[in-house]
């Protein structure tokens, strides 16, 4: 359970959130909609999309790619035609991709770059007059890499430290009309994100073991302690917090 006192404010307010068939975006819808909120969850494979639907009353779900031509205009439209408003994007979805510059491949990075930076761009973009109109919320997902360097990661860091620009530069451009735009920057979070880029269940694993050796709490997070600080994120009584990014790593950034 996520709820607070605080979370009455979610009640009737909607939210979209993309990748919401797995991992922290599963979580994310929801955190949401046990605070209140009705969430359209976004992502490709309907079956991952039923479980989160099936986990509360509140979640509805629409598969589509949202790289493809149109499919921004047409989640935030879908959104708005279901419930008549949108009060907050969350811009979740996104991949990793293990790629040393001398295997660099031209479509690793440019597929990388069109899930990552530019649906997210295309997204808030489509969903801003609805939240001019309601004064709402974009939170979007970075990553410990997104202002640290990743030796072997180097394009999937620069797509997150895009991802922090895109937060702090919205922010600054739409605070004088109510609209926030922040940033959860998780660091490693044990979801089937490395299983997506490819790599085997045990290479998943060894990874996780090396980063729980290096994250000072000696902690890897459950994806719900991203979810919390999503929805902390998002909450209007935080109304005063824009252009922020929040990492949420159990100090990894700090060595
Ligand atoms: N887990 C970590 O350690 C970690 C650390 C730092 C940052 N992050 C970030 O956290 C976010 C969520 O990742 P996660 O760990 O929860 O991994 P995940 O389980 O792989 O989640 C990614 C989600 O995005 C969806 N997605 C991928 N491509 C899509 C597309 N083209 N159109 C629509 N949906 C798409 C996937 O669903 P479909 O495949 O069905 O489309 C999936 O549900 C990502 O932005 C990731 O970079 C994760």
């Amino acid at each position: 359970m996520y709820v607070n006192s605080a979370d009455q404010a979610f009640s009737d307010h909607v939210a979209l959130i993309t990748g919401a068939g797995s991992g922290i975006g599963r979580a994310a819808a929801i955190a949401f909609a046990e605070a209140g909120a009705h969430v359209l969850g976004i992502g490709r494979r309907e079956e991952p999309l039923k479980e989160t639907a099936a986990a509360h009353a509140n979640i509805e779900v629409l598969a589509m790619d949202i790289t493809d031509d149109g499919a921004p205009a047409k989640a935030v439209s879908d959104a708005v035609r279901r419930w008549g408003r949108l009060d907050y994007l969350v811009n979740n979805a996104g991949a990793t991709a293990v790629m040393p510059l001398a295997e660099s491949e031209q479509q690793v990075i440019v597929d990388l770059l069109a899930l990552n930076v530019v649906a997210p761009s295309l997204l808030a973009h489509e969903a801003l007059p609805h939240l001019r109109e309601t004064k709402g919320t974009i939170v979007n997902v970075s990553s410990t890499y997104g202002h640290r360097p990743m030796a072997g990661g180097a394009h999937y860091a620069a797509s997150k430290a895009a991802v922090e620009q895109l937060t702090r530069s919205w922010a600054l451009e739409l605070a004088g009309e109510g609209v926030r735009v922040n940033c959860v920057a998780p660091g490693p979070t044990q979801t089937d994100v490395m299983l997506h880029a490819g790599l085997t269940q045990e290479a998943s694993n060894e990874m996780y073991a090396y980063e729980r050796d290096r994250i000072p709490t000696h902690h890897v997070a459950g994806a719900e302690e991203m979810a919390h600080w999503v929805l902390r994120m998002a909450e209007p009584t935080g109304r005063h917090a824009t252009g922020q990014i929040i990492t949420v790593d159990g100090g990894l950034e700090l060595i």
